[in-house]
């Protein structure tokens, strides 16, 4: 066995137990029993071990390391050698003694964020989030980087982002989206209140599922459950999973999570399962696996053509409950915009001020500017001062989402760069794809689906998201695309 596949056979059994602790996450959040969870902890955490020494390795360290002085291979394997021996020596960098203290302080972390949460009561969080914030400026000195600590921590969601091309980003944003809202928030309103009937939850499952085979979702390679949170998770790309939520009330909420994480498993299904953990057979950065969701989303999910496609079939399942309303109103109510308190409910236009205010809060927490103790004034400030409204208790601002009590810190700008990349894409596909929205309005998303597989997702990791970005559409990542596409949309919508 040459150097390469040695590389190769190690790369498939890090992922092979991966994958396996991947089924076993997967199972705890749709079927496991309550009583599995204390045994279900200790296997994934043994599981957690195993890939750990594996990935860490010294004589893996030492084959990855001669592999990167071998100039016969090919660019494909230079290119997974480079990134793998990245990953390595950043896994280096940290202590046993730091890893179990993050560890440690996360479990508290969590703990605490839900109590707070419950009590809507910030003060029970603070202290384990001080500690929480201090480990994380000390992971970004151990990481390393070059101009602002909160690179590093970005770099761990999206390698290669860098936190003042974010800042140009949400200037841009703030520049151009806060008038606009203003403008629509003056304009006559649109209704949803159909949109809260009741709807039985079968007949909405089966339209679920209609809608994921539609978009080409394979369910020969996937299959879709019910979770509390939806989800998409994969075992390798002939084995990817979906989850929704059903809302007898809400028809909404179903629809959007299966388009959601159809476009993520979507994704998933189209990388190439020849290049099995290797990093050619992964995704790039969780910015373009989330401009794939919100492609599907909001660029195919809320236009007009779509429903105008789909509303028929919708009425199939609900003739009665739907019979005054036509694609036209589904449209509408679909696309209200609205500023509003919680991240999760935004529409596509105003969830970008929720993201930019949890951009400026941690980029202020890693360099040391704020303090965690200033967050729920901050925060408040913020909210006023972007979308206008104020915030009443903790649990519906500061304390609303997890990832801070998961560390996950760099994390939420990743949402606003998939809908600005998937804006971008998507014009390239409209201009590369003869009458786009006639396909999609007759219900063909083969051609969209295609097009994506043959631009984006047979390269699993090879090009970064910058370099893949400037070949699908021949320039950088910029804000005018989806500035275009919520002007375009939103004057017909509210008649601007
Ligand atoms: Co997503």
């Amino acid at each position: 066995m040459n150097n390469y596949e040695k590389y190769k056979t190690h790369m498939r059994k890090i992922a092979d137990v991966s994958y396996a602790s991947g089924v076993l996450n997967w199972d705890q959040e749709t079927y496991m029993p309550q009583g599995g969870a204390e045994i279900r902890a200790q296997q994934l955490s043994t599981l957690a071990g195993i890939v750990h020494e594996l990935s860490s390795a010294g004589e893996f360290g030492t084959l990855l390391n001669t592999l990167s002085a071998d100039t016969s291979l090919s660019e494909k394997e230079k290119r997974n050698i480079k990134q793998s021996l990245k990953n390595y020596n950043d896994s280096k960098k940290y202590t046993t003694a730091f890893v179990q203290e993050m560890s440690r302080s996360v479990s508290e972390a969590f703990q605490a964020w839900q109590q707070a949460k419950e009590k809507s009561d910030f003060s029970l969080f603070a202290p384990k989030l001080e500690k929480l914030v201090q480990l994380k400026r000390e992971e970004c000195k151990l990481l390393g980087y070059e101009n602002h600590p909160y690179d590093a921590l970005l770099n761990q969601y999206e390698p290669g982002a860098k936190t003042k091309d974010i800042e140009i980003l949400f200037a841009d944003v703030r520049s151009q989206l806060v008038d606009f809202v203003k403008q629509i928030a003056a304009a006559p309103q649109n209704t949803d209140a159909f949109m809260y009937r009741h709807y039985d939850k079968q007949k909405q499952w089966n339209f679920g599922i209609d809608l994921l085979r539609q978009m080409g979702y394979d369910f020969n390679h996937g299959r879709q459950d019910v979770s509390s949170h939806p989800f998409t998770t994969n075992f390798s790309s002939q084995d990817v999973r979906v989850t929704t939520r059903i809302a007898e009330n809400n028809l909404s909420e179903m629809i959007w999570s299966c388009i959601h994480e159809g476009g993520h498993a979507l994704y998933e299904q189209g990388l190439p399962i020849s290049e099995y953990g290797l990093p050619s057979g992964e995704y790039i950065s969780l910015g373009i696996h989330e401009s794939q969701s919100r492609l599907w989303e909001n660029n195919v999910g809320r236009s007009l053509a779509y429903w105008k496609g789909n509303i028929t079939l919708l009425k199939k399942y609900f003739a009665e409950e739907l019979k005054d309303i036509t694609a036209e109103d589904f449209y509408k109510a679909m696309n209200l915009v609205k500023p509003s308190l919680i991240r999760t409910n935004a529409d596509e236009v105003t969830y970008h001020f929720h993201i930019m205010i949890r951009f400026e809060i941690e980029k202020a927490l890693i360099e040391g500017s704020i303090e965690v103790k200033d967050l729920p004034s901050f925060w408040n400030k913020k909210y006023k001062e972007y979308l206008g409204i104020e915030v009443p208790t903790d649990a519906q601002g500061v304390l609303q989402d997890i990832h801070w009590s998961h560390g996950s810190f760099g994390y939420f700008p990743t949402y606003s760069l998939g809908s600005f990349y998937a804006a971008q894409f998507f014009a390239k596909a409209q201009e590369q794809i003869p009458n786009l929205a006639g396909e999609i309005e007759k219900g063909n998303m083969a051609l969209l689906l295609k097009w994506l597989r043959q631009q984006i997702h047979q390269y699993g990791k090879f090009y970064p998201a910058d370099e893949l970005c400037e070949k699908i559409t021949g320039e950088k990542l910029s804000f005018g695309y989806f500035m275009d596409y919520v002007k375009n949309k939103y004057k017909y919508i509210y008649n601007l």
